[in-house]
């Protein structure tokens, strides 16, 4: 099987499963407790029908939209992950230039396995750098002044990760940063000596933008697991006033992400946020959380128009982009979505799955008989 036979998500996860060590799969695949929030988000969709309307003049379909500044070919952008490099080689190399082919937004993790400066140079894609807050406060100040000297054109604040997800696939494959071989692990990465001599012959393996400040390289002693990490420098001391602190420091476009609640939807806004992004992190942290889609139409109606709204979270095709906006949203974005594509295929993998993501929004506009994505109004919608 190749990536020409990937014709959506489930074929890319497919192919992903074969490529990686399994606990690096699970990794991406799995979420936090019963993995319930992380099925309904999907499901979450297929609660809610299209209905179209016939024969209007559809000779100017048009997708682009313009979102924290930027104009975007599609409304749909890739979500930043982490570590991103430990899925294939190319990690977040690839999936910045496939971001910058498909005309759309890519974002950086503060935990990716590339620096902020590398992607900087890169490409001219818009660029959005995702921050945690580390006790280490400094380290926020350098990533503001590191991101207006590369050029980055926004910012996210993640909010839903003061304490690591239990991520119970991970405990079970014993998975540790760097990707390590254990005795659990040996035969999942002896059976993929593809991924194996790719890994060990490409750049080191580090948390690109704390290698600094937070010891995390590559030797024995080094070894950490995700939640330890997560658990041991994040800070949960953090409130509003901080991340009105990061907005006023950094000036641009600044987004929130893992809002779920109207009331923080609001703060947001009266904080000055240009963006949220409702969010519970795909699952991987409040399992029993309620989804993105469901929470849209009550935060549209609170706060649509005063902040640009994008939502996270289950989003495996063109009609549940179609389905988000005709709630009020601005835009979605993915992150499983092209996390399997990278494993199965790398840059090219990454490229395939924005196409057909981008061709199905396309046929489903004209499917729906929408000219243009303002067309898309919850008149449009049937909540079974
Ligand atoms: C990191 O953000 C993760 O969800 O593993």
């Amino acid at each position: 099987m190749s990536i020409q036979n990937c014709h959506n998500f489930r074929d890319f996860r497919r192919l992903a499963k074969r490529r990686l060590p399994a606990p690096l799969f699970h990794y991406i695949d799995g979420a936090a407790d019963d993995e319930w929030t992380a099925q309904h988000n999907v499901q979450a969709f297929e609660q809610v029908c299209l209905i179209p309307n016939a024969l209007a003049d559809l000779s100017s379909l048009t997708i682009s939209t313009k979102l924290l500044g930027r104009e975007l070919s599609m409304p749909l952008f890739c979500s930043p992950t982490g570590m991103t490099r430990m899925f294939h080689p190319e990690g977040e190399y690839a999936v910045a230039r496939a971001a910058e082919k498909a005309g759309t937004l890519y974002s950086l993790s503060t935990l990716s396995s590339v620096s902020i400066e590398n992607i900087g140079k890169l490409t001219n894609t818009p660029k959005m750098f995702q921050i945690y807050i580390h006790k280490d406060r400094g380290l926020t100040q350098e990533f503001i002044e590191r991101c207006k000297l590369a050029h980055f054109d926004a910012l996210c604040l993640t909010v839903d990760t003061l304490v690591a997800g239990n991520r119970e696939r991970d405990r079970r494959t014993g998975l540790m940063m760097p990707p390590h071989l254990t005795l659990k692990s040996l035969l999942s990465f002896a059976l993929h000596p593809q991924w194996a001599w790719h890994y060990l012959r490409g750049e080191k393996f580090e948390l690109a933008n704390v290698v600094d400040r937070i010891k995390t390289g590559s030797d024995q002693s080094d070894l950490i697991s995700v939640m330890d990490y997560v658990n041991s420098q994040f800070d949960r001391s953090v409130v509003w006033q901080d991340a009105e602190h990061i907005i006023q420091q950094w000036g641009k476009p600044f987004a929130i992400k893992g809002i779920m609640s109207v009331e923080d939807a609001k703060r947001a806004v009266s904080i000055g946020a240009s963006a949220i992004m409702i969010s519970n992190h795909g699952g991987r942290q409040l399992d029993g959380c309620v989804a993105p889609f469901d929470m849209l139409p009550r935060i549209a109606d609170a706060v649509g128009g005063q902040v640009e709204i994008i939502i996270d979270g289950g989003v495996r095709r063109g009609s549940h982009v179609l389905k988000a906006l005709a709630l009020g949203a601005n835009a979605c974005s993915i992150g499983r979505a092209y996390l399997f594509p990278l494993a199965a295929g790398g840059q090219a993998g990454v490229e395939r799955a924005l196409t057909l993501l981008r061709h199905e929004i396309e046929r489903d506009m004209i499917l729906m008989g929408c000219a243009s994505l303002s067309d898309l109004t919850p008149d449009k919608l049937l909540r079974l």
